[in-house]
């Protein structure tokens, strides 16, 4: 393992890559390769076991691309099995609610805490038990929004249709009068803006993917292992269609890139 070597990320589509984006941004020299795992999307509805499967064989897929990280991109995938998976394999692992908890804890006044994600991540209760452990005071409201995902992979982001959605999600969470909601699936990031239009001007919005990308530069930092040349190009791989995915991908990433499909045993 050196230094130019990759950060691997995996989700079940394109959601993991507004983590990409925020690599992009904090860590311009790192070169970045993505597993979507778009023909098993989503991932919410399904058992932990079968997920844990499916980000274990993902993981063990990056592992041949000569990575030197790698980020579980998917909340639901990480409250499936982070610490399995970082047991299992001999390099750093990360997720992603770790890191939104931690800003949502600095963000929040009133100790009113609202936590978005798939079923699967709401069902593990994997964001209270670890908001709870750092402060046992707040009240945390969970919601699964489990549209959202589908919204997002079909390009139907800023509509009247997912509006009229995250009205009927959201409005517990606001009449809960919390003051800080975590966007707990790295899809939802893609909604900001209705998300914004229904909590309104007060309610500060946590992304786990800026905070994870945070953490990784920690990681790479404290182990000396930045990269110090600019990547020749970031590699992305998808088990279903590479089609949408790459539209989809092109717009979040404001650049063209390729897709190659990978079909997994
Ligand atoms: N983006 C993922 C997450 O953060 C998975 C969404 C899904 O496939 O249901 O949970």
């Amino acid at each position: 393992m050196n230094r130019n070597h990759s950060i691997g990320l995996l989700d079940s589509g394109v959601g993991g890559l507004t983590v990409v984006r925020e690599i992009f941004t904090q860590l311009p020299l790192e070169r970045v390769v993505y597993f979507g795992d778009t023909a098993r999307m989503p991932y919410g509805p399904r058992p932990h076991q079968e997920v844990r499967g499916f980000a274990s064989q993902i993981i063990r897929f990056l592992l041949t691309q000569d990575v030197k990280l790698i980020i579980v991109a998917c909340n639901t995938a990480t409250a499936a099995g982070l610490p399995f998976y970082q047991q299992e394999y001999d390099l750093p692992i990360i997720g992603v609610i770790e890191p939104g908890v931690r800003a949502a804890l600095q963000h929040t006044r009133t100790k009113r805490i609202g936590v978005i994600g798939t079923p699967g991540t709401i069902a593990s209760g994997a964001y209270e038990q670890s908001i709870h452990r750092q402060d046992a005071t707040v009240a945390v409201y969970s919601q699964a929004c489990p549209l959202f995902v589908l919204l997002v992979e079909n390009g139907l982001v800023d509509t009247p249709e997912a509006l009229c959605v995250a009205e009927e999600y959201l409005r517990p969470m606001r009449d809960a009068g919390v003051d800080v909601l975590i966007l707990g699936c790295t899809h939802y990031p893609l909604l900001v803006h209705v998300i914004e239009k229904v909590m309104g001007p007060h309610v500060t919005l946590i992304s786990s993917a800026e905070e994870t990308a945070h953490e990784a530069t920690d990681i790479l930092t404290k182990e000396g292992m930045l990269a110090i040349e600019a990547p020749i190009r970031h590699r992305y791989f998808v088990s279903g269609n590479p089609g949408p995915f790459t539209k989809l991908g092109a717009a979040l990433l404001h650049q063209e890139f390729e897709t190659y499909q990978i079909l997994l045993p």
